[in-house]
This record gives structure tokens, C-alpha cells and sequence, in this order.
């Protein structure tokens, strides 16, 4: 029997384990993974190093004419690998100077348009995981499977710190705990396609679920969704 491909949108907070849910589902399937985030990191990247003013709107197009962004397969890390202008970003954009100006950068109307019809375009040989705050109601609302991932802020605190701790010994829990308040509640509350369930997403709370169960599980509602 053949399994027609299709598309995966995972949604939901940061720091819920979405990347690491889409990445072995991507994995097992022979998806892509397309990790959307790193597109708006990339671009606040861009946005700082040239000093772009968030505030001025010619400046911000000005600045999008300039910046292409590309996905590279890293065979090492078995993940893709995000390049901006030719340069792989992948590292520096998990820095925590990024991490605390990308929310008010991805709440601007023509950033959001520039990085949507790129991800809608990835899309359309279907095999695709992809993982945001927009991607079930805004990127791919026709996706045959949505997620909606939550987890306990505990538990998302502790993970992030973890994950920034390798490149930053120096980080605080309570500063992690700030930022991840705070860019929920921009994520949650902007104007432009914010951060919320659509209708026909499922609920998956992995606070308590391991990596293998969350896969086992997303893996069942994939088959059932897969037809000739
Ligand atoms: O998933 P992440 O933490 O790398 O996302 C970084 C920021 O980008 C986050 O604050 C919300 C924003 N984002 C978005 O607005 N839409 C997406 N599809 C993905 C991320």
C-alpha cells in the first residue's frame, strides 16, 4: 500500500517541545522539518546587525529586499540548517539577544507577510513538518494533521534553561523564566496572526509524556491520515 504525503502543523508556546516532537517526525516519515521560528530569529538578526528601525516601515522593506533566507540539510546534526545571505545563522540566532527582540520583530505586519509566503511555498510538495505559532491557522490552515502543543510553565522554563546553558553558563533560571513570560505574552497578544489554537488542532500536553510516547502518539493520528 502506498501512503500519500502530508502536511504537519505543530503549534503551541515556545519551549514545549515542538522542534524535538517535528524533528523525529520528520525523521520517520522522510518529511521535511522546517523549523519557522528560525526565520523570524534570522531575520531579528539582520534587523540588529544593521540597525533596522523597528519603527520605520521603508526601513523594514528596505531590509527584507536584502535578506534571503535558505534551509541546508546538516548531515551531522540530521537537522536543517538555517543560512542568512548565505551565512548559517543556525547558532548564533539561539542567542539570547535574539531570543529578546524576535516576539516584537514577528509581530510586524511585513515581516510575517515575507516569512508566511516563503513557508507556503515549502510547502507545496506536502512531506512536511512544520512547526510555529501560525502554521495550523495561518501557513497551512488545509494541513491534514494539526498539534497544539502545551506543557507546564515549570517544565518549559526547565527546558529552555537547559538548552541555553550549554552556550551560556552565566544564564539565570529567573531570566529565562522573564522571557518566556514575556514573549507569550507578545506571541499570544499581537495584532497581526497571533499565537492560538485553530479549531480543528489536537491538544498535545507532553509534560508528562516522553519523547518516544509523544512519537508513538502523533504517529498513530499520522496513519490515520495518510490514504491512497
Ligand atoms: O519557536 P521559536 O521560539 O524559535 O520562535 C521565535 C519567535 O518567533 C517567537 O517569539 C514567536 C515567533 N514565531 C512566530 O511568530 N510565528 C511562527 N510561525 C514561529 C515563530
Amino acid at each position: 500500500m502506498h501512503n500519500s504525503k502530508i502536511i504537519i502543523a505543530i503549534d503551541g508556546y515556545s519551549s514545549c517541545g515542538k522542534s524535538t516532537l517535528a524533528k523525529a517526525l520528520a525523521a520517520k516519515l522522510g518529511y521535511h522539518f522546517i523549523d519557522s521560528g528560525a526565520m523570524y530569529r534570522a531575520i531579528t538578526l539582520y534587523f540588529l546587525q544593521n540597525s533596522v528601525d523597528l519603527k520605520d516601515h521603508s526601513a523594514i522593506l528596505t531590509a527584507l529586499a536584502d535578506i534571503h533566507l535558505s534551509f541546508v540539510f546538516n548531515e551531522g546534526r540530521q537537522q536543517s540548517d538555517i543560512y542568512l545571505n548565505n551565512e548559517n545563522v543556525e547558532h548564533l540566532i539561539r542567542e539570547m539577544l535574539v531570543a529578546e527582540r524576535v516576539s516584537e520583530v514577528a509581530a510586524i505586519k511585513e515581516v510575517r507577510s515575507f516569512a508566511v509566503a516563503q513557508q507556503k511555498k515549502m510547502g507545496k510538495k506536502k512531506g512536511i513538518v512544520m512547526d510555529g505559532r501560525d502554521i495550523g491557522t495561518v501557513v497551512f490552515p488545509e494541513a491534514e494533521l494539526k498539534l497544539f502543543m502545551t506543557a507546564s510553565p515549570e517544565i518549559r522554563v526547565k527546558r529552555r534553561f537547559e538548552e541555553l546553558y550549554i552556550s551560556n553558563p552565566n544564564i539565570s533560571l529567573e531570566e529565562v523564566k522573564h522571557n518566556i513570560e514575556l514573549r507569550d505574552y507578545l506571541d499570544t497578544t499581537r495584532e497581526e496572526s497571533p499565537l492560538r489554537q485553530a479549531d480543528d488542532a489536537i491538544v498535545l500536553d507532553n509534560s508528562q509524556l516522553s519523547r518516544e510516547e509523544q512519537l508513538e502518539k502523533v504517529l498513530e493520528l499520522v496513519k490515520e491520515r495518510q490514504h491512497d
